[in-house]
């Protein structure tokens, strides 16, 4: 994709000074005779005290990222400058190593040593960079009072919990306060419930203590929890960039859109005369009228609604005819239900309070214009394609 043309290269950092400035950054690996280009052409400005969030696929190169950033991969061109520092520069042959570069890595797999006490995995950044007035003032210890966990300064990380290794492992980064804090994927070990409980800390750590930080996931909701910005990542590009209520709400592309839960597609065809066909069922008032095209709406599974086919429904709605249900799966306050509309197949979220419908029923789906996504032939999304 031609760079100029990416509106996510050129997205403004947050508001204030920019702490992390990368430029035009590249990472090809080589194995053997084959050369895959991991990271291509990236830049980003990240600002002082901006918590942001990678989300994409895996393989699009995001760990890739991190560890350019942490000093860990040598990328073969760009630069990336912390604060007033350049750590690389692949054309002036500037390269930091990473013991001097004032970022700090939490892992997916905590990466504690064993054989050391917790105080003494903590106390070890500090005393690599000499930092002993911070040792001698209780900087470990107030960091493990941080993440709550104080009481386990004695014990060695086998004897911990998955969760305890991974507020460890927090409390270590924070310790010698790094310009930079990068987590990749540091909660997706932990079970369902932790990670939500350690999501909702890690997001008050952030409010408290305002670091930076680049926080990977696969997951989209940590990141719209965590994520002053989110950056949408499709091999090794930025596809979007930016808040997180901007990112769900208006997902640029339909790749962002799927990745966002917005998995169900229907083809839409328009004559521009206002006349529509969706999934080759004829519309009425759906369009408005002057565009003209084929199209793809893009649907989360909580947004269409279903009835048995030919009974009143909701009026404000467009009832696409002729799908039939095919499964439904009870998941408590709501059940999926699958169905299946000719080739297609859409999944809707029916809440429990809305009765249930029988699998093999003809049913109509209803759509409401204001929560239906719209993507062009290119997949760029589509505004006010609606009829009003
Ligand atoms: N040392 C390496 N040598 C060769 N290829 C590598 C190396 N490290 C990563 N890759 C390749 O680079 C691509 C990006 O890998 P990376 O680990 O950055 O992905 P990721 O987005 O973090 O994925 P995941 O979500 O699975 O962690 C992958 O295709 C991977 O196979
Ligand atoms: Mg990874």
């Amino acid at each position: 994709m031609d760079r100029d043309a990416n509106p996510a290269q050129q997205a403004p950092a947050g508001n204030g000074p920019a702490q992390v400035k990368i430029s035009n950054l590249n990472k090809t690996f080589h194995r053997g005779k084959e050369a895959v280009h991991v990271l291509r052409d990236i830049s980003l400005e990240i600002a002082q005290g901006e918590l942001l969030v990678l989300l994409g696929p895996s393989g699009c190169g995001k760990t890739t990222l991190l560890r350019c950033l942490v000093g860990l991969e040598k990328p073969g061109q760009g630069r990336v400058e912390l604060g007033d520092t350049t750590v690389v520069d692949a054309d002036a042959r500037v390269f930091v190593q990473p013991n001097k570069r004032d970022v700090a890595m939490v892992f997916q797999n905590y990466a504690l040593w064993p054989h050391m006490k917790v105080a003494a995995n903590v106390a070890y950044p500090l005393k690599a960079r000499k930092m002993k007035d911070e040792l001698k003032n209780g900087r470990v210890h107030e960091v493990l009072q941080v993440v709550q966990c104080d009481h386990l300064a004695d014990r060695y990380p086998p004897e911990l919990s998955g969760g305890q290794q991974q507020r460890i492992s927090l409390a270590r980064a924070l310790a010698p306060r790094p310009a930079l804090l990068l987590l990749d994927e540091p909660l997706s070990n932990l079970d369902a419930l932790l990670r939500i409980e350690l999501r909702a800390q890690l997001r008050l750590l952030h409010r408290e203590l305002g670091f930076t930080g680049v926080y990977v996931t696969h997951d989209q909701e940590e990141a719209l929890a965590l994520g002053t910005r989110v950056a949408v990542m499709k091999e090794g590009q930025f596809e979007q960039i930016g808040p997180p209520a901007e990112v769900y709400s208006f997902p640029a592309t339909e790749y962002v859109a799927d990745f966002l839960g917005a998995r169900n597609r229907l083809e839409l065809h328009t004559e521009g005369d206002g006349r529509a066909t969706v999934a080759g069922v004829p519309l009425e008032g759906f369009v408005r009228p002057g565009l003209g095209g084929r199209f793809a709406l893009r649907l989360r599974d909580a947004d269409p609604v279903l009835r048995v086919a030919g009974t009143p429904g909701d009026e404000d709605r467009h009832w696409i005819t002729g799908a039939e249900l095919i499964e439904v799966l009870p998941a408590g306050d709501h059940a999926e239900h699958v169905v299946r509309l000719g080739d297609q197949t859409l999944f809707v979220d029916v809440p429990a309070t809305r009765g249930v419908f029988e699998p093999g029923a003809k049913v109509d789906i209803g759509l409401a214009t204001d929560s239906v996504l719209c993507y062009d032939a290119d997949g760029r999304l589509v505004r006010d394609w609606a009829a009003i």
